[in-house]
Protein backbone atom coordinates (compact mmCIF):
# COMPACT_ATOMS: atom_id res chain seq x y z
CA UNK A 1 0.00 0.00 0.00
CA UNK A 2 1.38 3.61 -0.70
CA UNK A 3 1.11 6.02 1.92
CA UNK A 4 -1.81 8.02 -0.25
CA UNK A 5 -3.58 5.04 -0.05
CA UNK A 6 -2.51 4.68 3.98
CA UNK A 7 -3.81 8.39 4.70
CA UNK A 8 -6.95 8.14 2.78
CA UNK A 9 -7.71 4.79 4.57
CA UNK A 10 -6.86 5.94 8.39
CA UNK A 11 -8.21 9.39 8.25
CA UNK A 12 -11.30 8.18 8.50
CA UNK A 13 -10.64 6.35 11.07
CA UNK A 14 -8.66 8.59 13.00
CA UNK A 15 -10.22 11.91 12.14
CA UNK A 16 -7.00 13.64 11.00
CA UNK A 17 -4.89 12.52 8.39
CA UNK A 18 -1.61 12.98 10.24
CA UNK A 19 0.39 9.65 11.13
CA UNK A 20 -0.01 9.35 14.45
CA UNK A 21 2.33 7.18 17.17
CA UNK A 22 -0.85 6.31 19.05
CA UNK A 23 -3.73 6.21 17.70
CA UNK A 24 -6.25 5.16 20.51
CA UNK A 25 -5.10 9.09 21.87
CA UNK A 26 -5.84 10.81 19.24
CA UNK A 27 -9.34 9.90 18.32
CA UNK A 28 -11.77 13.48 19.05
CA UNK A 29 -14.78 12.99 21.19
CA UNK A 30 -17.75 12.06 19.14
CA UNK A 31 -20.46 9.50 19.24
CA UNK A 32 -20.86 8.18 16.04
CA UNK A 33 -20.34 4.97 15.59
CA UNK A 34 -17.13 2.96 14.76
CA UNK A 35 -18.62 -0.21 13.46
CA UNK A 36 -21.94 -0.49 11.96
CA UNK A 37 -23.11 -4.01 10.72
CA UNK A 38 -26.57 -4.12 9.29
CA UNK A 39 -28.35 -7.29 8.46
CA UNK A 40 -25.01 -9.36 8.07
CA UNK A 41 -25.09 -12.72 7.19
CA UNK A 42 -23.03 -15.53 7.08
CA UNK A 43 -22.93 -19.24 5.56
CA UNK A 44 -20.37 -21.98 6.25
CA UNK A 45 -20.79 -24.37 3.54
CA UNK A 46 -19.14 -27.86 3.97
CA UNK A 47 -19.72 -30.80 1.51
CA UNK A 48 -22.38 -32.41 3.70
CA UNK A 49 -24.14 -29.27 5.00
CA UNK A 50 -24.80 -25.77 4.57
CA UNK A 51 -24.65 -23.60 8.22
CA UNK A 52 -26.17 -20.78 8.63
CA UNK A 53 -24.81 -18.74 11.16
CA UNK A 54 -25.08 -15.70 11.42
CA UNK A 55 -28.51 -14.72 9.79
CA UNK A 56 -29.18 -11.05 9.66
CA UNK A 57 -26.77 -9.62 12.30
CA UNK A 58 -27.81 -5.90 12.83
CA UNK A 59 -25.01 -3.85 15.47
CA UNK A 60 -23.79 -0.67 16.15
CA UNK A 61 -20.67 0.38 18.50
CA UNK A 62 -20.08 4.05 19.32
CA UNK A 63 -16.39 5.03 19.71
CA UNK A 64 -15.06 4.83 23.18
CA UNK A 65 -17.61 2.04 24.23
CA UNK A 66 -16.97 -1.27 26.05
CA UNK A 67 -19.12 -3.82 24.63
CA UNK A 68 -19.62 -7.76 25.27
CA UNK A 69 -21.23 -10.40 23.49
CA UNK A 70 -22.42 -13.49 24.92
CA UNK A 71 -24.06 -16.64 24.28
CA UNK A 72 -23.90 -20.07 23.49
CA UNK A 73 -21.05 -22.15 21.81
CA UNK A 74 -21.52 -22.39 18.34
CA UNK A 75 -23.83 -19.55 18.23
CA UNK A 76 -21.69 -17.31 15.93
CA UNK A 77 -19.49 -15.01 18.44
CA UNK A 78 -16.04 -15.77 17.11
CA UNK A 79 -17.41 -15.59 13.54
CA UNK A 80 -18.48 -12.70 13.93
CA UNK A 81 -15.78 -11.21 15.90
CA UNK A 82 -13.42 -12.63 13.20
CA UNK A 83 -15.35 -10.62 10.75
CA UNK A 84 -15.32 -7.48 12.76
CA UNK A 85 -11.59 -7.99 13.05
CA UNK A 86 -11.01 -7.91 8.92
CA UNK A 87 -10.24 -12.07 9.80
CA UNK A 88 -12.98 -12.98 7.46
CA UNK A 89 -15.54 -12.04 5.13
CA UNK A 90 -19.69 -12.28 4.81
CA UNK A 91 -21.41 -13.16 2.49
CA UNK A 92 -24.81 -10.28 2.58
CA UNK A 93 -25.18 -7.10 4.51
CA UNK A 94 -23.16 -3.96 5.13
CA UNK A 95 -20.19 -3.92 7.65
CA UNK A 96 -18.59 -0.13 7.77
CA UNK A 97 -15.61 0.49 10.38
CA UNK A 98 -16.07 4.22 11.05
CA UNK A 99 -17.74 5.43 7.65
CA UNK A 100 -15.20 2.68 5.50
CA UNK A 101 -17.15 0.83 3.96
CA UNK A 102 -14.60 -2.88 4.62
CA UNK A 103 -16.09 -4.30 1.37
CA UNK A 104 -14.39 -2.10 -0.86
CA UNK A 105 -11.13 -2.30 1.18
CA UNK A 106 -8.22 -4.73 -0.47
CA UNK A 107 -6.16 -7.19 1.37
CA UNK A 108 -3.37 -5.10 2.01
CA UNK A 109 -5.78 -2.01 3.40
CA UNK A 110 -7.05 -4.79 5.38
CA UNK A 111 -3.96 -6.15 6.77
CA UNK A 112 -3.02 -2.22 7.68
CA UNK A 113 -6.29 -1.62 9.36
CA UNK A 114 -5.36 -4.20 11.58
CA UNK A 115 -2.04 -3.38 12.20
CA UNK A 116 -2.79 0.04 13.02
CA UNK A 117 -5.78 0.26 14.58
CA UNK A 118 -7.24 -3.41 15.61
CA UNK A 119 -5.98 -5.10 18.69
CA UNK A 120 -7.24 -8.83 18.57
CA UNK A 121 -7.22 -11.63 21.06
CA UNK A 122 -8.05 -14.47 19.74
CA UNK A 123 -10.19 -17.17 21.33
CA UNK A 124 -7.18 -19.93 20.71
CA UNK A 125 -4.30 -16.77 21.43
CA UNK A 126 -2.18 -17.84 17.85
CA UNK A 127 0.78 -17.23 19.81
CA UNK A 128 4.05 -17.47 17.78
CA UNK A 129 5.79 -20.77 18.88
CA UNK A 130 9.36 -20.42 17.67
CA UNK A 131 9.27 -16.21 19.08
CA UNK A 132 10.11 -15.41 23.02
CA UNK A 133 6.96 -14.26 24.81
CA UNK A 134 8.87 -10.56 24.51
CA UNK A 135 9.32 -11.02 20.47
CA UNK A 136 5.47 -12.23 20.72
CA UNK A 137 4.29 -8.70 22.07
CA UNK A 138 7.20 -6.96 20.74
CA UNK A 139 6.37 -8.13 16.81
CA UNK A 140 3.24 -5.60 15.84
CA UNK A 141 5.75 -3.12 16.95
CA UNK A 142 8.18 -4.32 14.93
CA UNK A 143 5.55 -4.46 11.83
CA UNK A 144 5.30 -0.91 12.31
CA UNK A 145 8.87 0.21 12.61
CA UNK A 146 8.91 1.25 16.00
CA UNK A 147 12.25 1.96 17.48
CA UNK A 148 13.83 -0.65 19.78
CA UNK A 149 13.54 0.96 22.76
CA UNK A 150 9.99 1.98 21.97
CA UNK A 151 9.36 -1.36 21.69
CA UNK A 152 11.22 -2.47 24.88
CA UNK A 153 9.68 0.47 27.14
CA UNK A 154 6.44 -0.75 25.82
CA UNK A 155 6.36 -4.64 26.03
CA UNK A 156 7.88 -4.31 30.04
CA UNK A 157 5.25 -2.23 30.50
CA UNK A 158 2.71 -4.93 29.69
CA UNK A 159 4.66 -7.62 31.00
CA UNK A 160 5.30 -6.15 34.46
CA UNK A 161 1.60 -5.14 34.53
CA UNK A 162 0.77 -8.58 33.75
CA UNK A 163 2.99 -10.63 35.82
CA UNK A 164 5.15 -11.92 33.13
CA UNK A 165 8.58 -9.97 33.14
CA UNK A 166 9.96 -13.41 34.55
CA UNK A 167 8.97 -15.22 31.28
CA UNK A 168 10.15 -12.88 28.84
CA UNK A 169 12.42 -15.28 27.39
CA UNK A 170 10.46 -18.47 27.90
CA UNK A 171 8.52 -19.79 24.42
CA UNK A 172 4.67 -20.12 24.75
CA UNK A 173 5.00 -24.33 25.06
CA UNK A 174 7.15 -23.47 28.08
CA UNK A 175 3.87 -21.46 29.46
CA UNK A 176 0.70 -22.35 31.62
CA UNK A 177 -2.34 -21.85 29.44
CA UNK A 178 -3.36 -18.29 31.68
CA UNK A 179 0.25 -17.22 30.71
CA UNK A 180 -0.17 -17.78 27.12
CA UNK A 181 -3.38 -15.89 27.25
CA UNK A 182 -2.00 -12.96 28.65
CA UNK A 183 0.55 -12.80 26.42
CA UNK A 184 -2.13 -12.60 23.67
CA UNK A 185 -3.43 -9.90 25.77
CA UNK A 186 -0.49 -7.75 26.02
CA UNK A 187 0.49 -8.35 22.35
CA UNK A 188 -3.07 -7.34 21.38
CA UNK A 189 -2.57 -3.91 23.23
CA UNK A 190 1.08 -2.73 21.60
CA UNK A 191 0.17 -0.47 18.90
CA UNK A 192 -2.04 1.18 21.09
CA UNK A 193 -5.35 0.13 19.06
CA UNK A 194 -8.18 1.88 18.51
CA UNK A 195 -10.45 -1.33 18.52
CA UNK A 196 -9.85 -3.86 20.80
CA UNK A 197 -11.57 -7.23 20.05
CA UNK A 198 -11.33 -10.36 22.58
CA UNK A 199 -12.51 -13.48 22.23
CA UNK A 200 -12.83 -14.50 25.81
CA UNK A 201 -10.10 -13.07 26.89
CA UNK A 202 -10.25 -14.06 30.97
CA UNK A 203 -11.53 -17.84 29.57
CA UNK A 204 -8.64 -19.55 31.22
CA UNK A 205 -7.71 -17.17 34.33
CA UNK A 206 -8.45 -17.50 37.40
CA UNK A 207 -10.24 -14.84 39.43
CA UNK A 208 -7.22 -12.40 40.26
CA UNK A 209 -5.90 -12.61 36.72
CA UNK A 210 -8.97 -11.74 35.37
CA UNK A 211 -9.81 -8.91 37.26
CA UNK A 212 -5.90 -7.46 36.40
CA UNK A 213 -7.08 -7.84 32.68
CA UNK A 214 -10.62 -6.25 33.30
CA UNK A 215 -9.14 -3.34 35.21
CA UNK A 216 -6.40 -2.49 32.51
CA UNK A 217 -9.33 -2.92 29.70
CA UNK A 218 -11.00 -0.51 31.95
CA UNK A 219 -7.96 2.11 32.14
CA UNK A 220 -8.57 1.91 28.09
CA UNK A 221 -11.74 3.77 28.37
CA UNK A 222 -9.80 7.07 28.65
CA UNK A 223 -8.25 6.74 25.82
CA UNK A 224 -11.74 6.49 23.93
CA UNK A 225 -10.92 2.72 23.15
CA UNK A 226 -13.22 0.93 21.68
CA UNK A 227 -13.67 -2.51 22.97
CA UNK A 228 -15.89 -5.37 22.39
CA UNK A 229 -15.43 -8.69 24.43
CA UNK A 230 -16.96 -12.08 23.58
CA UNK A 231 -16.96 -13.67 27.02
CA UNK A 232 -19.19 -15.83 29.47
CA UNK A 233 -17.51 -14.74 32.47
CA UNK A 234 -20.26 -12.61 34.24
CA UNK A 235 -17.42 -10.26 35.85
CA UNK A 236 -16.96 -8.73 32.55
CA UNK A 237 -20.38 -6.31 33.03
CA UNK A 238 -18.50 -4.35 35.23
CA UNK A 239 -16.42 -2.96 32.90
CA UNK A 240 -19.05 -2.47 29.55
CA UNK A 241 -21.85 -0.01 28.91
CA UNK A 242 -23.60 -2.62 27.32
CA UNK A 243 -24.05 -6.13 26.72
CA UNK A 244 -25.49 -8.27 23.89
CA UNK A 245 -26.75 -11.75 23.08
CA UNK A 246 -25.73 -13.89 20.00
CA UNK A 247 -28.28 -15.99 18.96
CA UNK A 248 -30.14 -17.40 16.19
CA UNK A 249 -27.85 -16.34 14.49
CA UNK A 250 -28.84 -12.21 15.63
CA UNK A 251 -27.64 -10.10 17.77
CA UNK A 252 -31.29 -10.55 20.01
CA UNK A 253 -31.02 -8.21 22.50
CA UNK A 254 -29.31 -5.81 25.11
CA UNK A 255 -29.10 -7.23 28.68
CA UNK A 256 -28.85 -3.75 30.34
N1 LIG B 1 -14.46 -22.68 9.05
C1 LIG B 1 -15.62 -23.25 9.39
N2 LIG B 1 -16.22 -24.14 8.55
C2 LIG B 1 -17.41 -24.68 8.86
N3 LIG B 1 -18.12 -24.41 9.99
C3 LIG B 1 -17.57 -23.52 10.85
C4 LIG B 1 -16.29 -22.91 10.59
N4 LIG B 1 -16.02 -22.07 11.63
C5 LIG B 1 -17.04 -22.18 12.49
N5 LIG B 1 -17.97 -23.05 12.02
C6 LIG B 1 -19.23 -23.39 12.66
O1 LIG B 1 -19.95 -22.18 12.87
C7 LIG B 1 -20.62 -22.20 14.11
C8 LIG B 1 -20.21 -20.97 14.91
O2 LIG B 1 -18.86 -21.11 15.32
P1 LIG B 1 -18.16 -20.05 16.25
O3 LIG B 1 -16.76 -20.48 16.44
O4 LIG B 1 -18.37 -18.69 15.67
O5 LIG B 1 -19.01 -20.19 17.60
P2 LIG B 1 -18.82 -19.50 19.02
O6 LIG B 1 -20.10 -18.80 19.35
O7 LIG B 1 -17.59 -18.66 19.01
O8 LIG B 1 -18.64 -20.74 19.98
P3 LIG B 1 -17.75 -20.92 21.34
O9 LIG B 1 -18.51 -20.23 22.45
O10 LIG B 1 -17.71 -22.41 21.53
O11 LIG B 1 -16.40 -20.33 21.10
C9 LIG B 1 -20.26 -23.52 14.78
O12 LIG B 1 -21.34 -24.42 14.59
C10 LIG B 1 -19.03 -24.00 14.04
O13 LIG B 1 -18.99 -25.38 13.97
MG1 LIG C 1 -15.78 -18.81 19.98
Amino acid sequence: MNSTEHVENHSKIEDSPEPKHDGARNIKKKSENIITISEMEKTYQTYSETLNVLKGVDFTIKRGEVVSIMGPSGSGKSTLLNIIGLLDTYDTGKYLIADIDTSNLNRRQKQQIRLTKIGFVFQTFNLIQTLTVRQNIELPMNLMKKTQEEQHTKADQLLTEFGLLEKAKKFPYQLSIGEQQRVAIARALVNDPVIVLCDEPTGNLDEANAQIILDHLQKLKKFETTILIVSHNPAVKAITDHDYVLTQGKIQKELK
